[in-house]
């Protein structure tokens, strides 16, 4: 028996997509056409913008499709900037990469890029990061990671409102780690300007996303002018309608409270098996329902690994391996871990519909393999 337990990584397809993908009749035709095929399949995407716009009451946002949060984000930061002049960007030392890694592109088109810290618990300093905005002489945009992928560390609406009223910055939020995994996942702050999110996350299929957007922005990708031009290309049909039918279900299934009750199950376990020989990262924080990155002192991390893969947990590994070598997680260097400890990470992100009977079936198996190696020293 396999346990995934790597939803923040991606997640299985919603059982409504992979139920219509198994119907005969699926649509094929190139949604520009103005033959009957060609309308069927405008009509679901018709039918989606109509879904998510009443699903995160969006009424006062344009939306565009694209293939993933990767391409949305890069599309709002270059497309932000460069309809502007000596405008500045603003991200988190822990925002993904899709945000950080625009810098190298725009500061060749003379943009600033201001990377702000965050402290141990995985909050930034609000006064400072509003002080230092204002600072600047030129338009600002703001990454605000609303829930970080690593951490699950929440970071509020109401504090990007406050840094948009008083600076005037424009404001893009990185919502993909949202759906199902928070109460009220789908409750936007209708003040800020741009919100992006990835279908895979959630149960649609991989490579397609989207992004409400209430600030204009210049299109990265130019061809046929399909979407009002703010994204050309021939449109990913049942891509876009697998995000309705997967968001369908998000809806009637996810039990937040639920949620919650597995994984602090699991993190209070680890937590006292663990003592002094590990740690629950920002776990002081507001953070999400499904996430817990936690560091072990036990064993070497690539040992530990291969032992949760053999017994079917299958755990995400902050420390990325470059040619066979691990190099320290930057998310727990920025949290201000040492780079021992910085390669000592294990995420387990949970499903959106898992339970306690669930975290109570698993835990058992990972203190077995936390034990072992305590056995062995
Ligand atoms: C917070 C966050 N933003 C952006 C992305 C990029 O999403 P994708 O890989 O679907 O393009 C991810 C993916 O892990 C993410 O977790």
């Amino acid at each position: 028996m396999r346990y995934y337990l790597d939803y923040n990584s991606t997640s299985p397809l919603a059982s409504s997509v992979k139920g219509w993908l198994k119907e005969s009749e699926l649509p094929f035709a190139n949604a520009s056409s103005i033959h009957s095929s060609g309308k069927a399949s405008r009509a679901l995407i018709t039918q989606t913008t109509d879904f998510l716009s009443e699903l995160f009451n969006a009424a006062d946002f344009q939306i565009f499709y694209h293939s993933g949060a990767s391409e949305g984000i890069n599309t709002i930061i270059k497309g932000w900037c460069l309809s502007k002049e000596k405008a500045h960007v603003f991200c988190s030392m822990i925002d993904h990469a899709s945000a950080l890694k625009c810098q190298e592109l725009l500061e060749r088109f003379a943009v600033e890029f201001h990377l702000f810290p965050i402290d141990k618990n995985g909050n930034f300093d609000k006064e400072k990061l509003i002080a230092e905005i204002k600072s600047c002489e030129g338009p600002v945009l703001l990454n605000y990671t609303w829930v970080n992928n690593v951490t699950g560390v929440v970071w509020d609406l109401k504090w990007a409102e406050e840094i948009k009223r008083e600076t005037g910055a424009t404001i893009h939020v990185d919502s993909v780690q949202v759906p199902g995994k928070i109460k009220n996942w789908n409750e936007i702050n209708p003040n800020l300007d741009y919100y992006t999110y990835s279908g895979h996350k959630f149960g649609a299929l991989k490579g397609v996303g989207f992004t409400f957007f209430k600030t204009d922005f210049m299109p990265l990708i130019h061809g046929g002018g399909q979407q009002n031009g703010k994204r050309s290309g021939t449109e990913n049909v049942m891509g876009v309608y697998s995000l309705k039918l997967a968001l369908e279900e998000m809806l009637s299934k996810s039990r937040p409270e639920e949620l919650s009750k597995a994984k602090m199950f699991l993190e209070n376990s680890l937590r006292e098996f663990l003592g002094e020989e590990g740690t629950v990262v920002a776990s002081n924080s507001p953070r999400n329902n499904n996430t817990i990155l936690f560091l072990q002192r036990l064993e070497a991390p690539e040992i530990v690994q291969i032992a949760f893969d053999q017994e079917g947990l299958e755990l995400g590994t902050g420390s990325a391996c470059s040619s066979g070598i691990q190099v320290p997680d930057r998310i727990l260097l920025a949290h201000g871990y040492s780079k021992e400890d910085a390669l000592r990470g294990f995420r387990l992100s949970l499903g959106p519909f898992s339970t306690l009977a669930l975290a109570e079936t698993i835990w058992p198996k990972i203190e077995a393999v936390l034990q072992r190696f305590r056995t062995v020293q």
